[in-house]
C-alpha cells in the first residue's frame, strides 16, 4: 500500500518538480573517499619511514642531481601510489620555485595491454601536462614513441619522473615462454636511455608492485643489469591504523550522519581481510551510497555490512577483467561448466551445484581454445592459473574424493561470485567469449553435458 501511494505521489508531480525536489545525501565531500584522490599531507597517517625514504631518493633532483630509480613494494592498498604521488607533487612545486623543470606522469600497468600502449600513454600524459601538440594514437611505431618521449624530456624538462604503477601486470599479449614480459622491455629502454647519456635531461622511475618476485624474476638479464632500484617496503595495516586513516576522512560526511560505530566496524572488517586501506575506504563510501539509496538519514553498521558484499563482488570483477587473456579463458571454461551444468552437478553424489570439477573444466578449456583457434597451453599452466585465481579469491579449490577407490580430484567452487556473473563479466569484456555463446548456445550446453557425464 505504502509503495502504491508513493508511486502515485510521484506520478502527480511533473518531471521538473521531481528533479528539483529535496535531495538528501549523507556526503559533504565525497571526493575525500573516492578511490583515486591523492589526499593532502595532513590526511596521511603514519608511513613516516616510507615517506622519509622516498623523499631522500627524490631530493637530489632538487639540487640538479639524478635520483635513483625506486621500487615501492607491498600488498594492495598500503599507500604506495599515495606516497609516490604526494612526494612527486610536492617536489614539483619546490622545483618550480627553483627554476628546475620537473614533471611527473603516472600510468597503471593493469590498464595497459602492451609496451606500445604504455609508452603512448606516457607520451600523451606529458604532452597534455606540458601543453604540447598531441601525437596521434595510430600509425606510430613503438620505437618512434620512445624517441618522442626522450625528445619531450630533453627539450622541455630537466627531470621527468615516471610512476609505473602495478608494473608487474603489464605482461603484454600472447607471448611464448622464453620471451620477456612487456614490463622488462619498458624498464630496459627507460633505464638505459639515461645510462648511455643519450639525454641531457634525465628520467627517474618509480615502480610500484604487489608482487616484487614476479617483477624481478620477469626481468631478462640485460634489464636486470640496468634497473637497480632503491626498494621501499609497505606492510599491511592493522585495525587501529585503518581506523586512524578513516578518522581522517570523516569530514567526507555531513556532521552527525556517520554513526559512531561505523568507522571502528569498517576498520575491523578491512583488517580481518587483507589490511587494505583501499578496501576500508571503499567500504565506507559504499555504506554511504547504500544509506543514500535507502534514503536513510545516517550511515549505520548495517549499511557497512551490506557494503561488504558489494565491495567484495566489485573486487573480484575487477580481478577477472584485468588478468591475462589465457587466465580469462581458463576461468571462462570453468564457469561455463558450472553455469551450463547446474542440473547435472546438483544430481551427482559427489559434485555440488556451486562447483566445477577441475578435469572437466580443463576439458572445456581445451575445447574452447580449439573452437576459437586460440593458443592452447599445457594442463600444467591451466592448473597453475586456476591456483593463482584462487589466491585472489575469485574461486576456491577443494579436494574431493569419489569414494570406491576412484581417486580424488580438485573442484573449483564459486564461493564469492556466481559462475553466471563470471560468464557475463567475461562476455562483456572480450567478444570472443560472447561470440562463442552467441554462435551456438546449445553446442556449449551439449559439450558441457557430455564432458560432465563422462567424468
Ligand atoms: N597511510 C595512509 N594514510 C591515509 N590514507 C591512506 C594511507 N595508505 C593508503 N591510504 C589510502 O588508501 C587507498 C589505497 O592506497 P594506495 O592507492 O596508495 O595503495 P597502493 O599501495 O598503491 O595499492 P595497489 O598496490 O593496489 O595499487 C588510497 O585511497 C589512499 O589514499
Ligand atoms: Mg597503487
Amino acid at each position: 500500500m505504502a509503495e502504491d501511494s508513493e508511486q502515485q505521489d510521484s506520478a502527480q508531480l511533473s518531471i521538473s518538480e521531481q528533479l528539483s525536489s529535496d535531495y538528501h545525501t549523507v556526503f559533504r565531500d565525497k571526493d575525500l573517499i573516492e578511490p583515486d584522490t591523492i589526499v593532502d599531507e595532513d590526511r596521511i597517517v603514519g608511513r613516516d619511514e616510507q615517506l622519509t625514504k622516498v623523499i631522500n631518493v627524490i631530493k637530489p633532483a632538487l639540487h640538479g642531481d639524478q635520483p635513483e630509480d625506486m621500487l615501492l613494494r607491498g600488498p594492495s592498498g598500503t599507500g604506495k601510489t599515495l606516497i609516490a604521488g604526494t612526494v612527486a607533487t610536492k617536489a614539483i612545486k619546490i622545483a618550480q620555485e627553483r627554476d628546475i623543470r620537473m614533471d611527473f606522469v603516472e600510468i597503471n600497468g593493469k590498464h595497459k595491454k602492451s609496451e606500445h600502449e604504455a609508452i603512448h600513454q606516457i607520451v600523451h600524459e606529458y604532452e597534455l601536462s606540458l601543453g604540447l601538440n598531441l601525437t596521434s594514437k595510430a600509425g606510430v611505431s613503438t620505437s618512434s614513441r620512445y624517441d618522442r618521449l626522450f625528445e619531450i624530456v630533453n627539450e622541455h624538462l630537466d627531470i621527468g619522473v615516471i610512476v609505473l604503477d602495478e608494473l608487474d601486470l603489464l605482461v603484454g599479449d600472447s607471448r611464448n615462454n622464453d620471451e620477456a614480459p612487456a614490463f622488462s622491455d619498458i624498464l630496459y629502454k627507460l633505464s638505459r636511455a639515461k645510462r648511455i647519456g643519450k639525454m641531457d635531461s634525465t628520467i627517474t622511475l618509480i615502480v610500484t608492485t604487489n608482487s616484487p618476485n614476479t617483477l624481478m624474476s620477469g626481468l631478462n638479464s640485460r634489464t636486470a643489469s640496468t634497473f637497480n632500484p632503491t626498494e621501499v617496503g609497505f606492510a599491511d595495516y592493522n585495525a587501529p591504523e585503518l581506523q586512524e586513516i578513516l578518522n581522517h576522512r570523516q569530514d567526507a560526511f555531513h556532521e552527525g550522519t556517520l554513526e559512531e560505530e561505523v568507522i571502528p566496524y569498517t576498520a575491523a572488517i578491512a583488517a580481518q581481510g587483507e589490511g587494505d586501506a583501499r578496501f576500508a575506504i571503499d567500504l565506507l563510501r559504499e555504506a554511504g551510497n547504500i544509506a543514500n539509496r535507502r534514503e536513510d538519514q545516517s550511515v549505520s553498521t548495517a549499511h557497512a555490512e551490506a557494503a561488504k558484499n558489494q565491495v567484495e563482488k566489485n573486487y573480484i570483477i575487477d580481478v577477472i577483467e584485468n588478468v591475462s587473456f589465457q587466465k580469462q579463458v581458463s576461468l571462462f571454461a570453468t564457469a561455463i561448466v558450472n553455469s551450463y551444468g547446474q542440473e547435472q552437478l546438483g544430481r551427482s553424489e559427489w559434485l555440488n551445484e556451486r562447483s566445477a570439477p577441475a578435469p572437466v573444466a580443463h576439458s572445456l578449456y581445451k575445447w574452447f581454445t580449439e573452437y576459437n583457434g586460440i593458443e592452447q597451453r599445457s594442463k600444467h599452466s591451466f592448473l597453475r592459473w586456476m591456483r593463482e585465481l584462487s589466491t585472489y579469491e575469485v574461486i576456491e579449490i577443494n579436494r574431493k574424493g569419489r569414494g570406491n577407490e576412484r581417486g580424488v580430484f580438485a573442484e573449483y567452487v564459486f564461493h564469492n561470485l556466481s559462475a553466471d556473473v563470471m560468464v557475463e563479466t567475461l562476455a562483456d569484456k572480450d567478444e570472443r567469449f560472447q561470440a562463442t555463446l552467441d554462435d551456438d548456445d546449445n553446442l556449449v550446453r551439449e559439450t558441457v553435458r557430455t564432458h560432465l557425464s563422462r567424468f
